[in-house]
């Protein structure tokens, strides 16, 4: 949550910034700012700072034209913690004495306690932010850092300030004494930093360094980084020289781009048959066994494993519940798929023969990381699924999966999710190899059925049209239903999730068996419902839960397996989708669910990629 970007070299800073805000936003879009460290020769350098609550389109409007210089600076996009979205709480925040100006990612726990402080000795405050206490706690102890020691006194003062800090963060400041120079510091929230041709760069994710460089390097908790034109020098809280995590990214530029779609959705969306493809890339050997080399937990260790935990949120957690179908299907261990809020606030019983899996699109999941810490801190041995090399969750966990789908950048995830339930049932293909559980030639036609996944997606994406036709009835809806039994609940779940963060229609998903305990009495004439019935086990079931909120007025779309003609006695409408092994069935069930919510959004003019009140990348409680 929140972007944040800083730029310190010879090019004018503002261009730089902006551009980078805009790869950013979707991190937070209720205010954007800058300050830029105007030091034209002749004249004390000054902050320049603009902030402007709403989208960064109202910032950009507002700077145009105006005479902005300065060759280092920092920018922010908000996703709102403490104070209303207002301009005057926007970022970046300057120091009472209008030296020292910051820019913050996170939640200062203790902010309370230090203004109490701060107010005491005579400072006063100009925003509802926990910000404003930092700024104006370093300004405080600039003097005194200036005294002391060699180099940047504003890299002094931020040791001692930080120390004091509770909570996670990622903060950048500049300080108009030292023009030329950025500081930077995190815990518990991300930092990447980058360099290239005399010029330094900071950011929140690498989508944001990825125009100017593929080498990162990400700051660790409690390491602190001082940025000049020349390079990048990263110290701890003592000022002892340190090093954060170094990695190249895959990615490029254009991956990050809209290429003539509409919507980022529309284009993550499109874009699954690759991002699958890419997933399983490479997973076997010669012989047609499962290969992950990215693992690194010993085959002995993973042989001996005697039950899984899963924890993520959101959609993330919607692809481990359908994981929890496929390890215990194919590999017989058994699995618990949690929340990782509430897993990390409980005392789960963890041994070290148990495998946490905690999975997440960004790796940056405050949730997520904290239940992954609290399952290592026990003993369990944790492997992490995640889109994003060198995330924290990537850093911190024992060993990783990635997936492969690419930057994904609207807010609402779609190929992520996808590409997850892949590395999933790879994991789960893998674990069955290793246990015996299922004959190599097993696994063999398993993952051949999954090589063929990529081009049953791009079937499955020709039913755009009718999904596009369907939204406009969704879109007069009061609510939506969305129910499934077996892998078809975590799509019933996520089809809901879908359509109402992107579309704000009233949307909830239920186990089908679940609709005659209650929510069936939600049900009224012409309510839709859909219906995940794809072919399997539970097929029968579901026409019967179908049948039974027909009675009652319902009008079901029901997701359905190519040549299952009977369906259309049993609903109003049908989406069909190729025949393939029912633990696979999710990976193409969810794609006319994402175009259903992705095309209600569009009738109803809904911001499809940056929807209300959310933001990418969650890294706040
Ligand atoms: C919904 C969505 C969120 C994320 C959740 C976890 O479309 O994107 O529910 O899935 O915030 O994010 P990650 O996977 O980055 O941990």
């Amino acid at each position: 949550m929140c972007g944040i970007i800083g730029y310190t070299g010879p090019d004018p800073a503002l261009r730089v910034l902006l551009d980078g805000l805009a790869t950013l936003e979707y991190r937070g879009y209720d205010s954007a700012g800058v300050v830029l460290v105007d030091d034209r020769p002749g004249a004390p350098a000054e902050l320049a700072v603009r902030k402007r609550a709403g989208k960064l389109q109202v910032l950009v409007d507002d700077v145009a034209g105006q005479d902005l210089t300065g060759s280092t600076g920092l920018g922010h996009t908000r996703w709102a913690t403490h104070g209303d979205p207002n301009d005057r709480n926007a970022h970046p925040h300057v120091s009472g004495d209008g030296n020292v100006a910051v820019i913050h990612n996170g939640i200062i726990e203790n902010y309370a306690d230090l203004k109490s402080e701060l107010l005491a000795n005579g400072y006063t405050f100009r925003s509802d932010t926990d910000t404003e206490v930092v700024v104006q706690l370093v300004a405080a102890l600039y003097d005194r850092a200036a005294q002391s020691g060699e180099g940047s006194p504003l890299a002094r003062a931020v040791r001692i300030a930080v120390k004091r800090l509770e909570g996670a963060f990622s903060l950048a400041f500049v300080d108009r004494r030292e023009p030329g120079v950025i500081v930077a510091v995190r815990r518990e929230a991300p930092m990447v930093l980058g360099h290239r041709d005399g010029a330094s760069l900071l950011a929140s994710d690498v989508a944001g360094l990825l125009a100017h460089t593929r080498d990162v390097e990400a700051l660790l908790n409690d390491q602190v980084a001082i940025l000049t034109a020349d390079g990048i020098t990263v110290t701890d809280l003592d000022g002892a020289p340190a090093s954060g995590h170094r990695f190249t990214v895959d990615w490029d530029v254009a991956d990050a781009e809209m290429q003539g779609f509409a919507h980022f959705m529309l284009k993550e969306i499109h874009e699954q048959p690759r991002a699958v493809r890419e997933t399983l890339l490479g997973r076997t050997d010669d012989d047609g066994r499962i290969v992950l080399d990215d693992l690194r937990v010993p085959s002995e260790e993973l042989r001996h494993v005697d039950k899984v935990v899963i924890v993520a949120c959101g959609t993330s957690f919607h692809s481990g519940m359908v994981a929890k179908y496929a390890i215990e299907h194919w590999a017989h261990i058994p699995v618990e798929v949690e929340i990782a809020s509430e897993f990390r606030y409980r005392d789960p019983i963890l041994s070290p023969h148990m495998l946490v899996v905690a999975i997440s699109q960004s790796g940056e999941t405050a949730d997520t990381l904290a239940a992954a810490a609290h399952a290592r801190a026990q003993g369990a041995t944790v492997v992490a699924i995640t889109n994003v090399v060198g995330s924290s969750l990537a850093r911190e966990a024992d060993a990783v999966l990635y997936t492969r789908a690419g930057p994904e950048i609207a807010v609402a995830s779609t190929k992520a999710f996808t590409t997850q339930m892949v590395a999933l049932e790879i994991l789960a293909l893998y674990l069955a190899q290793l246990r015996r559980a299922l004959f190599p030639d097993e696994v063999a036609d398993h993952l051949a059925r999954m090589h063929a996944l990529p081009a049953l997606i791009e079937e499955v994406l020709d039913c755009e049209r009718q999904m596009a036709d369907l939204a406009q009835t969704v879109a007069r809806a009061r609510y939506v239903m969305f129910f499934g039994r077996h892998v078809g609940l975590p799509i019933a779940l996520e089809g809901a999730l879908k359509l109402k963060e992107i579309s704000y229609l009233h949307a909830e998903g239920f186990p089908a068996g679940e609709m005659k305990h209650g929510p069936i009495a939600l049900i009224d004439e012409g309510g839709p419902v859909v219906a995940l019935a794809t072919r399997g086990h539970v097929r029968s079931k579901i026409i019967s839960n179908i049948e039974q909120v027909k009675g009652r007025g319902a009008v079901v779309l029901a997701i359905a397996t190519e040549g299952d003609t009977e369906i259309k006695e049993h609903s109003d409408h049908v989406v069909y989708v190729p025949d393939v092994h029912e633990l696979l069935t999710p990976i193409l069930t969810v794609v006319p669910l994402q175009l259903l919510s992705y095309h209600v959004a569009i009738a109803l003019g809904r911001d499809v990629d940056q929807p209300r009140n959310l933001a990418k990348t969650v890294t706040v409680e």
